[in-house]
C-alpha cells in the first residue's frame, strides 16, 4: 500500500497492532514448540497458551477452561453451532456465511427475517424459538452495522431454556459485550490481532452446551489447531 493510501476496511480485517506484535515476537522466535508436547519447550509454549487463555477468560468473564482457541471466526462459529449438535436451530436471515453455512447442516433451521431497516423481527424470533436446541445470532451486522438487541434476545432464549450463541466478530472492540451469552465467537484479526492464524474464543456457561462443545474439542478434525 502506498504511503498516501488510507486503509478503511477494518470490518474485513485490521492490521496487527504494535502492542500485539511486541507480545507475539518472543513466542514466534523462541516458543515455537507444539504446546501438546511433553518436553520442556512444549510445556513452555503451553504455559504461554494458558496465560493467553486466562487473559481472554478474564476479559470475557468466563472460566479459562471454557475458552477454546481456533483458527478464526469461521471455525469458531462452526464449533459453537455444530459442536452442540443442534436438532432445530434458530438463526437470522442476515448472518455471515460462517453462521448460515453451519446452521444449514442442522437437521432443522429457521431463519428469522429482518425489516427493511435491518433490524430483527423479534416477534418472529419469539414464534420460532419453541422446540429449538440452539439460537445463533450476530451481535453486529458486517454489512449494515445494525446491532441486534442481545439482552432481549437472551431473555427470550432464557424463557424457552435455549442456549444462545452470539457471533460477536464485528462487535468486539467496538462495543461492550455486556449481554448474556452461552457461546460466543470472536476473531482476532478483526481487533488488531494476528491474521490467518487468528484465535477465537468459544465459551459456554451452560453445562449441556459446554459438554457438547468440549466433546468436539477433544476430538478435533484432522489438521485443525484447537487448543
Ligand atoms: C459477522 C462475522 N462472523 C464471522 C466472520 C468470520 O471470521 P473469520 O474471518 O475470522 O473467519 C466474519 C468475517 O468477516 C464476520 O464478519
Amino acid at each position: 500500500m502506498t504511503p498516501a493510501a488510507v486503509y478503511l476496511d477494518a470490518n474485513a480485517s485490521t492490521p496487527l497492532s504494535r502492542e500485539v506484535m511486541a507480545e507475539m515476537m518472543p513466542a514466534l522466535a523462541e516458543l515455537f514448540a507444539n504446546p501438546s508436547s511433553v518436553h520442556k519447550p512444549g510445556q513452555d509454549a503451553r504455559a504461554l497458551v494458558d496465560l493467553a487463555r486466562e487473559r481472554c477468560a478474564r476479559a470475557l468473564g468466563c472460566a479459562p477452561r471454557d475458552v477454546i482457541f481456533t483458527s478464526g471466526g469461521t471455525e469458531s462459529d462452526a464449533l459453537a453451532i455444530l459442536g452442540s449438535r443442534p436438532g432445530k436451530v434458530v438463526t437470522t436471515a442476515v448472518e455471515h456465511p460462517a453462521v448460515s453455512g453451519a446452521c444449514a447442516s442442522a437437521s432443522e433451521c429457521v431463519r428469522v427475517p429482518v425489516f427493511g431497516s435491518g433490524e430483527l423481527d423479534l416477534d418472529a424470533l419469539r414464534r420460532a424459538l419453541p422446540g429449538a436446541s440452539l439460537c445463533s445470532v450476530m451481535a453486529a451486522n458486517n454489512e449494515t452495522g445494525v446491532i441486534f438487541p442481545l439482552r432481549e434476545i437472551a431473555a427470550m432464549c432464557r424463557d424457552y431454556g435455549i442456549p444462545l450463541h452470539v457471533d460477536a466478530v464485528q462487535a468486539a472492540g467496538k462495543m461492550p459485550l455486556d449481554f448474556p451469552w452461552d457461546l460466543l465467537t470472536l476473531s482476532a484479526h478483526k481487533i488488531s490481532g494476528p491474521g490467518a492464524s487468528a484465535s477465537c474464543a468459544t465459551a459456554s456457561r451452560l453445562p449441556r452446551a459446554r459438554s457438547l462443545v468440549h466433546a468436539w474439542r477433544v476430538r478435533p478434525r484432522c489438521g485443525s489447531a484447537i487448543h
